[in-house]
């Protein structure tokens, strides 16, 4: 179980933590404010420069968790409840949701790489079988922002980049990813698990590029996650005697917290690869299960 998380030997100290987390805050502002259909909508390029980064990085302040209502001014909250959208929580918790995303990394003899993330959304998707193919569709539509102008602290986000139009593909938060350092091939990886694919992703670089875990120290890691709204931290340690002095330093910091789903946070079945030997390892996240092989 991800309980095998040891939170002493865990280099995520509630100061490292805090910054990590209000860096995921603005970063799922940005991608409200900004994302869509590259097709049809224009995405700003300052949003991966540096000094863009290095502006969000002065705006933190390292004790204190900026509340995110103070953050997106610019973006209208929308009362909790409007007549006829049942309201359901930004995050993914209800099993119909979590099981049809699957993630898996594959590395050939050659050094070819693939990082594959597909998804059915809910179960059976749309329940439409393609004829003579034998494949089912997806029903991503949920994807796009619901209701134009209806952003709640539940999570809804009704800002426009991402509204439904037509031949419009919704936003996903799939990020198969393939890291490579001097133009090798280092870490293949993905998950499932909704707008937390992204907060998964990312942990499991930084865990392999900052902190240089073994692979299964890396996806041990109680994971966290903050999408800006709700104004909260879904994290795995939550609960759990060995994370409490964590919860408490972060609590004090102004965050609030609350369970990961009860499986945990993604299942991201990675592939690290030793530029040097070419050594590759395979791991399966036991989050969900599944089998790393070797040919
Ligand atoms: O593309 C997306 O972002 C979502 N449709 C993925 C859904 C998902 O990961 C559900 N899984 N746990």
């Amino acid at each position: 179980s991800h309980r095998e998380a040891d939170a002493s030997r865990s280099p995520y100290s509630p100061q490292a933590a805090h910054l990590m987390l209000e860096a995921m805050r603005r970063a799922y502002l940005d991608r409200a404010r900004h994302l869509g259909d590259a097709d049809f909508v224009e995405i700003p390029a300052h949003l991966t420069s540096k000094e863009y980064a290095a502006k969000l990085a002065r705006e933190i302040d390292a004790r204190r968790a900026t509340p995110s209502e103070d953050l997106g001014k610019d973006i209208p909250l929308a009362e909790k409840e409007k007549p006829g959208i049942s309201e359901k929580s930004g995050f993914v918790k209800k099993a119909t949701f979590t099981d049809q995303t699957t993630h898996f990394s594959i590395v050939d003899a050659s050094g070819m790489a693939v990082a594959n993330t597909y998804t059915l959304e809910q179960s059976f998707g749309s329940r439409v079988v393609v004829r003579g193919a034998g494949f089912l569709l997806n029903n991503e539509m949920g994807d796009f922002n619901w209701v134009a102008g209806l952003t709640n602290t539940t999570g809804r986000i009704g800002t426009p980049a991402n509204l439904i139009e037509p031949r419009k593909r919704m936003l996903s938060s799939q990020c198969p990813t393939i890291v490579c350092r001097d133009g090798n091939t280092i870490l293949i990886t993905g998950s499932p698990g909704g707008r937390s694919i992204i907060s998964t992703v990312l942990q499991t670089i930084v865990n392999h590029v900052d902190y240089q875990m073994s692979p299964r120290e890396n996806l041990a890691q109680a994971r966290m996650h903050h999408q800006w709204l709700p104004d909260a931290l879904q994290y795995e340690g939550a609960g759990q005697e060995e994370f409490a002095a964590t919860v408490e330093a972060l609590t004090r910091m102004g965050h609030r917290i609350v369970p990961a789903p009860e499986r945990g946070q993604g299942s991201a079945h990675s592939i690290w690869v030793d530029p040097t030997s070419g050594r590759r390892t395979g791991v399966a996240d036991f989050r969900r299960g599944g089998l790393a092989v070797g040919k």
